[in-house]
């Protein structure tokens, strides 16, 4: 098998695309080629985050791909977006995550929850790449346990007045848009995930400040930081939805956004399994490509198995999610086993590589470093779990 056909055969070559879906795959790609892939490796070295990517990504509507066409949206399927999202993956995993979390999470958080006006001010835009959208509910004594968030909005006249900090959030340097999960409950008369509302913060709003950019393993490309809030004060009209459903929607939204993270995971195990194909064939050892060796083939065998049924399950959620299907499960279910699959095929790219997968000279440790956060944002795998077995066991009960 040649290293041109093996990875064609391991990425779309067994899913039927409709044209729309091959077109917009296509977009993906030249883009990836022209505008990512040649920098992911220095924007990795100096933890840069390129800000023209989001003019251009907005330009080919690609910051608005699940939003309606009447606010510049493309209209996209889930399906069609994540297979996307897995093209921009595959080239910089950075830039992937500023998309799913962008598209995935405030957006979507606005078109499903947001009034006319507030859809009016914000959705344009954030289609257009005149905004970046970003997502705030961890902190820094909340991260699984994300009801337990602290920062605290109280009421004064129509206003609110906001004080705490929200910690790792996705593209805070740049965001224009940052939905925020807020208590509004009373400390007096906590109300656990009841007590959180969703708010529409802007960083022009006296008092938000954005903290210490994180020195991160791996996405570096992407800038993870800390926000603060210090009496800020926010108009009563940025209250997004229902006083007090901040948490619920917060969780729909990831539902979603974990669909976006398997699919990031899937695009970085594929670049990194398409480097150590090519390299198999390559790398000759005893006088012969090591791809000739059955340990070789037996290691790129359950690379291209692995990704595949990652792909299958990711790809059957999101036709079922677009069908309406409630698809809580099999989200977490996704996200869990394409993560897990990332960390394993970038772990066994390195193995084929050798010393010189160990070095900065070949790209499958940075592969490696960037898959490791798939297992920990958007929920730890040890959350997916908790969300899957919650399913299963109340399935096995009936
Ligand atoms: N849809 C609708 N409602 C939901 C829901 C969902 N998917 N999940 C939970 N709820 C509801 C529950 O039904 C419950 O409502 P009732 O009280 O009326 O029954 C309420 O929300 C509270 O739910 P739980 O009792 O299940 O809450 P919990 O405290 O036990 O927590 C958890 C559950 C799954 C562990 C949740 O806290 C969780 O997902 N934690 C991980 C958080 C996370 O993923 N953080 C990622 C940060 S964002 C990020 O990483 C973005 C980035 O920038 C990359």
């Amino acid at each position: 098998m040649s290293t041109d056909t093996l990875p064609a055969m391991i990425h779309n070559g067994i899913v039927a695309m409709t044209e729309e879906q091959a077109a917009i795959v296509e977009t993906a790609r030249s883009f990836a080629d022209e505008h990512v892939r040649p920098f992911a490796a220095q924007w990795d070295r100096d933890s840069h985050f390129e800000p023209s990517l989001i003019g251009r990504l907005g330009g080919l509507g690609f910051l608005g791909m699940l939003l309606p066409q009447e606010y510049d949206g493309l209209g996209l399927e889930s399906m069609t977006y994540l297979l996307a999202l897995e093209e921009i993956a595959a080239a910089d995993a950075s830039v992937a995550v500023m998309l799913s979390v962008h598209n995935s999470l405030p957006t979507v958080m606005l078109n499903r929850h947001g009034t006319a006006a507030q859809k009016r001010r914000f959705l344009a835009p954030l289609a257009r790449g005149e905004l970046l959208g970003a997502f705030a509910l961890s902190e820094a004594d909340a991260g699984s346990d994300a009801s337990a968030i602290r920062c605290q909005a109280v009421r004064d006249g129509d206003d609110w007045v906001v004080n705490g900090s929200k910690a790792w959030i996705t593209s805070g340097t740049h965001a224009g848009v940052v939905i925020a999960m807020i208590r509004t409950d009373t400390p007096s008369a906590p109300r656990k995930s009841k007590g959180i509302s969703a708010f529409i913060l802007t960083p022009d709003l006296p008092g938000f400040h954005v903290g210490k950019k994180e020195d991160k393993l791996g996405m570096r490309a992407s800038p993870t930081v800390t926000l603060t809030f210090d009496n800020m004060r926010v108009p009563g009209d940025r209250l997004l939805g229902e006083e007090g459903m901040g948490f619920i929607y917060a969780m729909q939204s990831l539902e979603h956004g974990r669909l976006g993270i398997a699919a990031q995971a899937i695009g970085i195990a594929r670049a990194a399994f398409e480097a150590a194909a090519a390299y198999a064939n390559e790398r000759k050892q005893f006088g012969t490509p090591i791809a000739s060796f059955q340990g070789v083939q037996f290691k790129l065998a359950d690379m291209a198995t692995r990704i595949t049924a990652a792909r299958a399950m990711l790809h059957q959620t999101a036709a079922a999610k677009d069908r309406g299907v409630d698809v809580s499960a099999e989200s977490s279910m996704c996200k869990l086993f394409a993560s897990e699959t990332a960390m394993w095929v970038t772990t066994q790219a390195i193995q084929v590589f050798g010393g010189y997968g160990y070095v900065k000279e070949y790209p499958v440790e940075k592969y490696f470093r960037d898959a490791k956060v798939t297992e920990i944002y958007e929920g730890t795998s040890e959350v997916q779990r908790i969300v899957i077995g919650r399913v299963v066991s109340e399935q096995a009960k009936r």
